[in-house]
């Protein structure tokens, strides 16, 4: 193809619909999305029609999404609740599935769930796809729930997921597992390792030694680099990528009881992968298969020095047998459960991790704070020649109030979760009144519009402020000041802030991230101070949520976070 000027480009570039897989390679989506391009033309560009059709073509064959979201076939709790399909400002129904569609492709959907729940009020109705478990793929309506009230009581009372995560290459994993009681035995199954105060506590020298390879890899320097535009030659980290491989070990190690051999040499590209979560994408298929078979095969050849975690996965295909329709059967259960802890045990801490550290950047006030009280504790450490502990955590008040904060506005699952009513419920609408909503209904309870809401926050909801925070606790939220020093046992949650959606069918990993997270941190602060390097400097200042996309379901910033990383000179001093 001819570009103007006497560019030529060998790049294949897809001129039909047809020679379009969905799924393929596409720079759409980053050029719109840093261009600032809006939301209608992203959805009028050559790009997304034919990303769309693909999508639409291959999975909802002959459906007309302006019939099937007509007015006449609205149901009655549609009708009773705010949206866009309501919308004047769009001019049809097929518009609203497009705008919904390209936020999914374009990665910025929680950007989008926030803006609508500002435009439409706390709860409201969105068009989408269903699919999933067997069941004929067709256009439904997704109830978006922002009342917080509404939030907490439908998170514990449905906790069926809805049909759609079996669209995605760890689907049918217990994440996503669509059979309730099947979902409850596997979880109480597996839980058993993700105690804190039994197996897992006894994993903190692994995660040190882990830490302390990062602290070596800072400190020879050999992964960073000196950009040619910058004024001075101060080297730069991707810092998201050294925190991700570190993450990422500490899980392979700790609760898998991988060899460090084996995860290095398929770290990168196993991360790349799961990241890519759609089927049409082979090549991250195809990886994704090979990285749990070898996982397993590796395991069944050397039972007795797995990992807990491991242990108990591999035992679930004998225990629990599914009668689950769409059930896809033992094998791919257990790769889906072993792609999902590889995805879900490394990326969420890694990002929080790192967005933690690009505030702490913005904000050197807070990054002395922290290292004042990190000091302390370790200085108490070394003098009583022990390792970090559970209750030196709870010591660490500044620090928990920074990761807090960036769980509030980072949240790491923006989306939170995707149910289904298990039976007949109400929500309440912007009046209060209750609106029924049948059994079958898919649900989200975002986390990513909760944390930055000016309702819920206050006028400066999208700044991140430590000092918000008192300690442990959400001040309209359980206190975890006065309750024992084993913090992480418990899920930080609230009306308004729940980072790791609510019990029962809340995160699995918490303890374990939360106990991670400070121990990277409180290693890092030690040792090192930070400061945002370009571009990353300049994209926060611009606009820092344009940093951060949603991808295989976690923010992250997909084109690295760069820093300047000094060896720490002088103790800390406020
Ligand atoms: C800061 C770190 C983390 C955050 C913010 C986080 C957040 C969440 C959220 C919001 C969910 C609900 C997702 C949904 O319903 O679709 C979830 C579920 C889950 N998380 Fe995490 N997570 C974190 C770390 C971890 C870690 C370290 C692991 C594993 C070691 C893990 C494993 C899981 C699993 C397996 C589920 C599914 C639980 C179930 O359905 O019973 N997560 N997490």
């Amino acid at each position: 193809m001819k570009l103007p000027g006497n560019y030529t480009t060998t790049l294949p570039r897809p001129n039909k619909v047809d020679d379009l897989k969905y799924g393929e390679e596409s720079t759409f989506g980053r050029v719109a999305w840093r261009s600032g391009m809006d939301r209608d033309k992203r959805i009028k560009h050559d790009g997304f029609v034919l990303k769309y059709r693909a999508f639409t073509n291959s999975l909802l064959k002959d459906i007309d999404p302006n019939e099937a979201f007509h007015k006449s076939n609205w149901p009655h709790w549609v009708k009773q609740l705010p949206g866009p399909l309501k919308d004047k400002s769009f001019s049809d129904s097929e518009t609203v599935l497009k705008y919904w569609l390209d936020a999914l492709f374009h990665n910025d959907q929680h950007i989008l769930v926030k803006q609508w729940s500002e435009k439409y009020g706390r709860n409201y109705v969105v068009p989408t796809p269903h699919f999933g478990w067997g069941k004929t793929p067709s256009l439904s309506y997704f109830l978006i729930v922002c009342n917080p009230c509404d939030h907490q009581r439908l998170a514990f009372n449905h906790v069926k997921k809805a049909p759609i995560y079996d669209g995605l290459n760890y689907g049918q994993s217990f994440l996503g597992h669509y059979d309730v009681k099947e979902w409850r035995q596997q979880r109480n199954h597996l839980m058993q390792p993700m105690l804190p105060l039994s197996i897992f506590s006894t994993m903190f020298p692994a995660i040190e030694e882990c830490v302390s390879d990062l602290m070596n890899r800072i400190g020879k320097g050999d992964e960073s680099t000196l950009f040619y535009g910058s004024g001075k030659p101060k080297k730069a980290f991707n810092i998201h990528e050294l925190i991700l491989d570190t993450t990422f070990k500490i899980l392979m190690r700790t609760l898998i009881g991988e060899e460090d051999n084996f995860v290095n040499e398929n770290s990168q590209s196993i991360r790349w992968a799961l990241q890519r979560p759609d089927f049409a994408d082979y090549e991250a298929t195809g990886i994704i298969k090979q990285w749990c078979r070898s996982l397993l095969s590796r395991a069944q050849a050397n039972k007795d020095n797995i990992g807990p975690l491991m242990r108990e996965l591999i035992e679930i295909p004998a225990l629990y047998k599914t009668t689950e329709p769409g059930h896809k059967g033992a094998i791919k259960q257990t790769h889906d459960n072993l792609a999902i802890i590889s995805l879900a045990g490394h990326d969420t801490t890694g990002s929080t991790i790192t967005f933690c550290l690009m505030e702490l950047c913005a904000h050197p006030e807070w990054q002395d704070r922290c290292r004042v009280e990190i000091e302390q504790v370790f200085d108490q450490i070394a003098l009583e020649k022990r390792g970090i502990n559970y209750a030196d955590f709870h010591k660490f008040e500044n620090l928990t109030k920074c990761i807090n904060e960036t769980l509030r506005i980072w949240p790491a699952v923006p989306y939170g979760s995707q149910r289904e009513f298990e039976h007949d419920d109400y929500i309440t609408d912007i009046k209060g009144e209750k609106v029924t909503i049948p059994k079958g209904t898919m649900f989200m309870i975002p986390n990513y519009c909760q944390g930055r809401s000016t309702q819920l926050w206050g006028p400066d909801a999208n700044t991140w402020c430590p000092s918000k925070w008192s300690g442990f606790a959400d001040d309209c939220s359980i206190n975890f000041k006065n309750s024992n020093p084993q913090f992480s046992a418990r899920n930080p949650e609230s009306p308004r802030f729940h980072p790791f959606t609510r019990g029962p069918r809340d995160c699995f990993g918490k303890n374990f991230a939360q106990a991670e997270i400070r121990m990277v941190l409180s290693h890092l602060l030690y040792n090192y101070e930070f400061s945002l390097a370009e571009p990353s400097k300049s994209q926060y200042l611009q606009n820092a949520e344009q940093i951060a996309w949603q991808m295989a379901g976690i923010l992250k910033p997909v084109d690295g976070l760069w820093m300047h990383i000094t060896k720490k000179s002088v103790k800390a001093r406020l």
